[in-house]
């Protein structure tokens, strides 16, 4: 039975469901074109401030066991890097489905001003607002004050109306799911993406009695198959409260095809791949859409419509 994996989000069609995770294979232009010209169905670049950023000191991303962890720091070239690139893709490959941009101010002011420029832009491609980055040394990630986030998103949407998503941080309590679901779906957001990694892990090598990476005396965000289940349970959490009009995507642990269903059936729209992206290189998407549609034909499912959300409970 042929299988299906098109997607349709923000009124376009993605020829299948995976991009990265915004903060792995998107730093750079030569980045995006490879993913660009991958089997991924979109990309999104690095979350972009005003100014380029150099970031953490290194070591500040390493493999582990069951994933990785890294303080990276919001390294990035800068918001007008990135929408040089998205223009000149806009006028080069003008019959594409468009991408995503990601930005990541380091205050409310920083986003809107960030929001903004994007706003006033001919960009026509759906933005990411990245609440979540848990690895600025003196920053908090911003979606847990919750207030805040309402100021945020109050602001911006009184002069944005590009489509917007937010990029959340897990969350572990039905009080903060339930919370965080009422503002959100007070807003005219295109789609929420959880979720960014388990911030503020601690991984530490036994031989050596240390931590692993330097910045924040070893504290990092955790991802990969250590924070699937975690993942998970935010997509679903977030897809069975919000307005069926925000979509969800899900981003977490996502290493096989089956990883890749199980995001689906919580009722994940589209799907970001960031740790194991690191490990494979972008030849990791032709693997994932093979995996997956093989996943689909052993189920009898044709479409991913056919079982998107349909979780049972026992
Ligand atoms: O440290 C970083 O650059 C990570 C950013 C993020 O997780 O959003």
């Amino acid at each position: 039975m042929p299988v299906d994996l098109t997607t349709t989000f923000s009124g376009h069609t993605f020829r299948n469901p995976f991009m990265n995770a915004s903060g792995v294979h998107c730093m750079t232009i030569q980045e995006l074109e490879e993913l660009d010209n991958s089997s991924a169905g979109c990309l999104i670049t690095k979350s972009a401030t005003s100014s380029e950023r150099a970031g953490n000191p290194e070591p500040r991303y390493v493999a582990v066991p069951l994933g990785s962890i890294n303080s990276m720091g919001l390294p990035n070239a800068g918001i007008d890097y990135y929408m040089k690139y998205a223009l000149d893709r806009q006028a080069n490959k003008a019959d594409s489905e468009p991408i995503f941009l990601s930005v990541a101010g380091m205050s409310v002011e920083e986003n809107l001003k960030l929001l903004r420029k994007v706003q006033d832009s001919a960009f026509n491609g759906i933005t990411e607002l990245n609440l979540s980055c848990p690895n600025v040394p003196g920053k908090p990630q911003v979606a847990y004050d919750f207030e805040t986030t309402k100021i945020i998103l109050t602001k911006a949407f009184e002069f944005f109306d590009k489509p917007l998503g937010v990029k959340l941080p897990p969350f572990f309590d039905f009080a903060h799911f339930d919370a965080m679901a009422e503002i959100l779906n007070q807003f005219p957001l295109t789609y929420v993406n959880c979720i960014n990694s388990v911030g503020n892990g601690l991984y530490i090598d036994v031989e050596k009695e240390s931590v692993v990476i330097k910045p924040k005396n070893g504290f990092g965000g955790l991802g990969g198959e250590y924070v699937k289940p975690t993942a998970l349970a935010n997509v679903r959490a977030f897809y069975t409260r919000l307005n069926p009009s925000i979509k969800v995507i899900g981003t977490g642990g996502i290493k096989t095809g089956r990883d890749a269903f199980e995001h689906l059936l919580c009722g994940a729209t589209m799907l970001q791949v960031g740790t194991q992206l690191h490990e494979e290189g972008v030849s990791i998407f032709e693997r994932l859409t093979k995996e997956l549609q093989e996943v689909m034909a052993e189920k009898g499912y044709s479409t991913i419509d056919d079982f998107r959300g349909k979780l049972n409970s026992l």
